[in-house]
């Protein structure tokens, strides 16, 4: 359905609450981002070290009319230009994705135009797509894809032919990666979230100082685990039962992040080299998800793409965390397929694939 010939003029407003971040953005019928607007509540976060799913439905609440207001601006587009409402509905804080749901179901009968429900962890896999609003749009897409989505909640392995239906192929069993960044940049003191810290840290740290634990969960799954990788760190930074760590210097510090994200991406690697060797007949690489900003993780995707003779497709910085655009992108090929939903779309804390 989504080589179906796209209407480019379409404008698709996208919207996504399902985390710490209220965002909207306004995406044409080729993925060109038109304007986008997101506010960020990690300073609400902050002192809890971790999202508050309260706090964070209230944000969104007083957030969200503003920020499409904002969105709507930056493309230059009025409500009575939009031709559909996408929305993230799933998987995420489920009173987060309520008010996205809420909002959007309140634009689209008020405009009367289409409904998208779309999966918040497959519009990840589109990002890489996503062009500016004076470029030309990708005309080629490398399919069929392997993709790779690494966020704060997710660490997941597809099979891509039609991108509106990914097939899942490996997920992580606990926590996912971006999780176990903002973990350990807890431990070593970091302001949440810690992935863009723990980066920095690294890069002055010995990648070799530690010897931590890559979990294997079986030469035939494409699974994660990432719990013991931090529990290791932990004990590593700050000490196991009845044993004391070094004091955790600056140096220390650094080493333990370096450590640590040289034993992550190890984990990512390791999967989808698998991955690669179990579909021959892929042709192009998609990722998406924070963790896909740090420099590491991109490089190690682009030497295994290059490894496999895959197109890798990867966002730019600003589609990796959270955004609408991402969500607008996955609804409008819904959109050229009349696959709208029904105002009774109901939003859900888990995914389906
Ligand atoms: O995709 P995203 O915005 O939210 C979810 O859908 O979860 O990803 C947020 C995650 C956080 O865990 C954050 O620490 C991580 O992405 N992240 C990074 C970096 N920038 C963001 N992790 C490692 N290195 C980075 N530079
Ligand atoms: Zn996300």
């Amino acid at each position: 359905m989504i080589d179906a010939a796209p209407d480019r003029r379409r404008l698709v407003l996208g919207i996504e609450t399902s985390c710490d971040e209220t965002a909207a953005a306004v995406v044409d019928g080729v993925w060109r981002v038109r304007g986008a607007a997101v506010a960020v509540q990690h300073d609400l976060h902050e002192t809890y070290g971790g999202v508050v799913p309260e706090i964070a439905s209230r944000a969104h609440l007083e957030r969200m009319l503003p920020v499409i207001r904002q969105a709507l601006d930056a493309a230059g587009a009025t409500l009575a230009d939009l031709d559909a409402i996408a929305v993230g509905h799933r998987p995420g804080l489920i009173g987060a994705l309520l008010v996205g749901t809420s909002a959007a179901k309140g634009l689209a009968i008020g405009l009367g135009v289409p409904l998208i429900g779309v999966d918040h962890v497959h519009a990840h896999l589109l990002s890489g797509l996503l062009v500016d609003h004076d470029a030309a749009p990708r005309t080629s897409r490398p399919l069929p894809a392997i993709g790779l989505v690494v966020s704060g909640g997710h660490t997941n392995l597809y099979e891509i032919e039609d991108p509106t239906e990914p097939r899942r192929l490996g997920r992580t069993i606990d926590d996912a990666i971006g999780e176990a960044f903002d973990k350990v940049g807890a431990m070593l003191g970091l302001p949440h979230p810690g992935g863009p810290g723990v980066e920095r840290l690294a890069a002055d740290g010995d990648p070799e100082a530690l010897s931590l634990p890559v979990a294997n969960l079986g030469r035939d799954r494409l699974d994660f685990s990432f719990s013991g990788l931090k529990t290791a760190v932990r004990y590593a930074a700050l000490g196991a039962p009845g044993r004391d760590a070094p004091p955790l210097t600056d140096a220390r510090r650094a080493d333990v992040a370096a450590s640590f994200q040289r034993a992550a991406i190890a984990a990512l690697r390791r999967n989808l080299r698998r991955t690669i060797d179990r579909l021959p007949e892929a042709r192009g690489l998609l990722v998406g998800g924070g963790v896909v900003a740090n420099a590491a993780v991109r490089r190690m995707l682009a030497e295994e793409a290059e490894r496999g003779g895959l197109d890798l497709v990867v966002p730019d910085l600003r589609w990796c965390q959270d955004n609408g655009a991402l969500i607008a992108a996955l609804g409008a090929p819904g959109l050229d397929a009349d696959k709208t939903d029904a105002l009774t779309l109901v939003p859900s804390a888990t995914t389906r694939t």
